[in-house]
């Protein structure tokens, strides 16, 4: 598909005519009909949303689900950017809804469940609203074999996995980069012109924050550790890792504030390199990189009294914590 080892002229002209078909495919199957595009402003959902609004233009609604589970101040970002880029992007509060979906819900795989019927029913409602029969959505082919393989139910693999979307949720979902990896994905997203910030982007969960809250999702929950998230993202971005994290862990642990005794969150950093996220390893981050992370978060969220740096690998390990 896009192959990388046939010289640069060879591959710019392969992601072109990558570019070109998929244009055509959409343009196929969307007919004179509107599409949705889930953009979640990842490198992967951005690449789809450009393809769908250069096939179809104004029959591409681009819709952001605020599920409150994404990092600081992302989803005014992704609105700014796309707006750049002469996208509108509508922004649909649904925090209230997952929050209420995951609450109780400890089980790893039932809270990616519950996410995933939020996601689709939100986006059922917003998509039967607008008279679209189509979902555009960026699922690659990592998530598919990880799925099949039985590591993780990913939130946007629903025909894959034998589930019919036009029958549960009435409208049919539309892949267009499902046989890229990442790397391919950013090749495309490059020669679509899609900015920097978007095509070097770290890949960031479907599920967002909740693949990084162990034990029950709650909004202060993820507070902490969106918090803890831009701490990480600023002290380690001189590293270049391939992804990296804070995750809050279920666990407390017994700290010290003005010498008394304090029971306090535990928050772990993970920063891993990877090629296409299939296999990981730790980043080896230098020893001041580590202490100044742990000291800013301490200092910056009181309610945490420790944290640690993960150094597990994939496999065994997955990426994310859920
Ligand atoms: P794991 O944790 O399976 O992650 O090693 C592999 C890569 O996939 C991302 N990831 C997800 N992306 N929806 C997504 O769109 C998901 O449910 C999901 N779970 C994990 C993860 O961040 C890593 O880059």
């Amino acid at each position: 598909m896009i192959p990388g080892n046939q010289g640069e002229r060879r591959e710019e002209v392969s992601v072109r005519e990558f570019i070109g078909d998929k244009i055509a495919d959409i343009k196929r199957t969307v007919g004179g009909e509107a599409a949705i595009s889930a953009l979640s402003g990842g490198v992967d959902s951005s690449v789809c949303t450009v393809l769908a609004h250069r096939a179809i233009g104004g029959r591409l609604k681009v819709l952001f689900i605020d599920d409150g589970l994404m990092r600081e101040g992302e989803p005014q970002q992704v609105q700014e950017t796309f707006g750049q880029l002469g996208i509108t992007v509508d922004i649909v509060e649904a925090q209230t809804e997952f929050f209420g979906a995951l609450a109780g819900k400890l089980d790893p795989e039932e809270k990616r469940k519950a996410f995933r019927q939020t996601f689709y029913s939100v986006f059922g409602r917003e998509v039967l609203k607008s008279k679209a029969r189509f979902l555009i959505q960026g699922t690659i082919a990592a998530d598919i074999i990880e799925t099949k393989g039985g590591v993780k139910t990913q939130h946007n693999i629903l025909e894959q996995i034998g589930i019919d979307p036009e029958k549960g949720f009435g409208f049919k979902v539309v892949e267009p980069i499902k046989e890229l990896f990442k790397p391919g994905v950013r090749k495309v997203a490059k020669e679509l012109g899609l900015p920097e910030s978007i095509y070097r982007r770290m890949p960031f969960p479907g599920p967002g924050l909740m693949a990084r809250v162990l034990g029950e999702v709650t909004p202060e929950r993820v507070a902490i550790a969106r918090k803890a998230t831009v701490v990480v993202e600023q002290e380690i971005r001189k590293l270049e890792p391939f992804q990296a994290f804070a995750v809050l862990l279920n666990d407390m642990g017994t700290g010290i504030e003005e010498g008394r005794r304090k029971f306090g969150h535990v928050i772990i950093i993970r920063s891993v390199e990877s090629r296409d996220a299939m296999k990981a390893r730790p980043t080896p981050v230098p020893w001041d990189v580590l202490m100044k992370m742990s000291r800013r978060i301490v200092k910056e969220i009181p309610s945490v009294t420790r944290v640690a740096y993960e150094i597990t690998p994939k496999p065994p390990a997955t990426i994310e914590y859920i």
